[in-house]
């Protein structure tokens, strides 16, 4: 199996993004860290650890890492999306696992050394961790295998500010850092990710679940749907992180992606935060330009509600 570096803000799709995860033998999840996002980075790693003693994975580390951005003081989470947990309210029993000592950077940083060309990182929350890694082992490109981010808009609105995702916009900085690292990067934008949704019937195969996490994030995920409601019409969520997951996993297969270049907009004005992507060209299809290594992903062969639940509901 792949191994593979989460990095999360868990929150309620990062924790389904973690069902599906655990649930899949393509991968090994040799260790995860935590970012402040959608809740503090400690918050973040005690809901990790709640949910990974629920599958009975506590033999899995979590590693705290950047509770502020790189530039500013963390001002708090999205508690009217996430609840003010991060996952939608829900108690879950807390893990007597406690967190790895390391930082997450570093943890990063020992499990590339510990697997030279094979480790895959996937992120799904703001990017400090990726970024203080970079700035610690300027090598890590060398030693990872690829990056999976789920972040960006590349045409579409942003969700923070008019033209910013949440975990770019929640640190332009470190966002910046990662796309100008010499690394292939696969970026799973607000454009496609908005296109893939999750409703009340899939919740309710969560929660009727033999998976007792799937469960839990199908509890935590009434919320969810509720401020969702106003962005679909009905009742029913975006899978921004899980179709990531997916992706990384390759359950989900991109049918339109290119290589484009990415800057980020990390200036103070109203761009900040916004994923500038050179789109010129893409009217006559995916046209890629030679020599970029980001992977701006559009399209995909399927639906990812299906997919999750087809593992993670039987
Ligand atoms: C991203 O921001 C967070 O709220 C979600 O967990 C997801 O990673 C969506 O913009
Ligand atoms: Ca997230």
């Amino acid at each position: 199996a792949t191994p593979i570096y989460l990095d999360c803000d868990t929150g309620i799709d990062d924790a389904l993004a973690l069902a599906y995860l655990l649930a899949s033998p393509e991968v090994h999840l040799a260790g995860i860290g935590t970012v402040s996002g959608n809740t503090s980075a400690t918050a973040a790693a005690e809901n990790t650890l709640a949910l990974l003693a629920l599958a009975g994975r506590e033999d899995i580390a979590v590693a705290v890492g950047a509770v502020d951005p790189l530039a500013a003081t963390y001002r708090g989470g999205a508690p009217q999306v996430h609840g003010g947990n991060g996952i939608g309210g829900v108690t879950l029993e807390p893990a007597v696992a406690r967190p790895d000592p390391r930082h997450a950077a570093d943890m990063l940083i020992d499990l590339a050394k510990a697997h030279p060309g094979e480790l895959r990182i996937l992120a799904l929350g703001p990017l400090t961790n990726l970024a203080v890694a970079l700035e610690r082992e300027p090598s890590l490109p060398d030693l990872v295998r690829d990056v999976v981010v789920m972040g960006g808009a590349a045409l579409a609105p942003g969700n923070t500010t008019p033209v910013a995702e949440a975990n770019i916009a929640n640190d332009p900085e470190a966002a910046a850092a990662v796309l100008r690292a010499d690394w292939d990067i696969t970026l799973v934008p607000l454009d496609v990710t908005m296109e893939h949704v999750l409703d009340e019937q899939g919740r309710k195969r969560l929660l009727e679940s033999p998976d007792p996490v799937a469960r839990a994030v199908g509890e935590a995920l009434e919320s969810y749907l509720d401020f969702y409601l106003d962005i679909y019409g009905y009742r029913a969520c975006a899978l921004h992180d899980p179709l990531a997951a997916t992706l990384l996993v390759g359950t989900v297969t991109a049918t339109r992606a290119p290589h484009v270049p990415v800057v980020i907009d990390d200036s103070d004005g109203p761009g900040r935060g916004q994923t500038i992507a050179d789109m010129r060209g893409q009217r006559r299809g995916p046209v890629d330009v030679p020599g970029a290594r980001c992977q701006m992903v559009l399209e995909t062969d399927l639906q990812v509600a299906p997919v999750l639940l087809d593992r993670l509901a039987g």
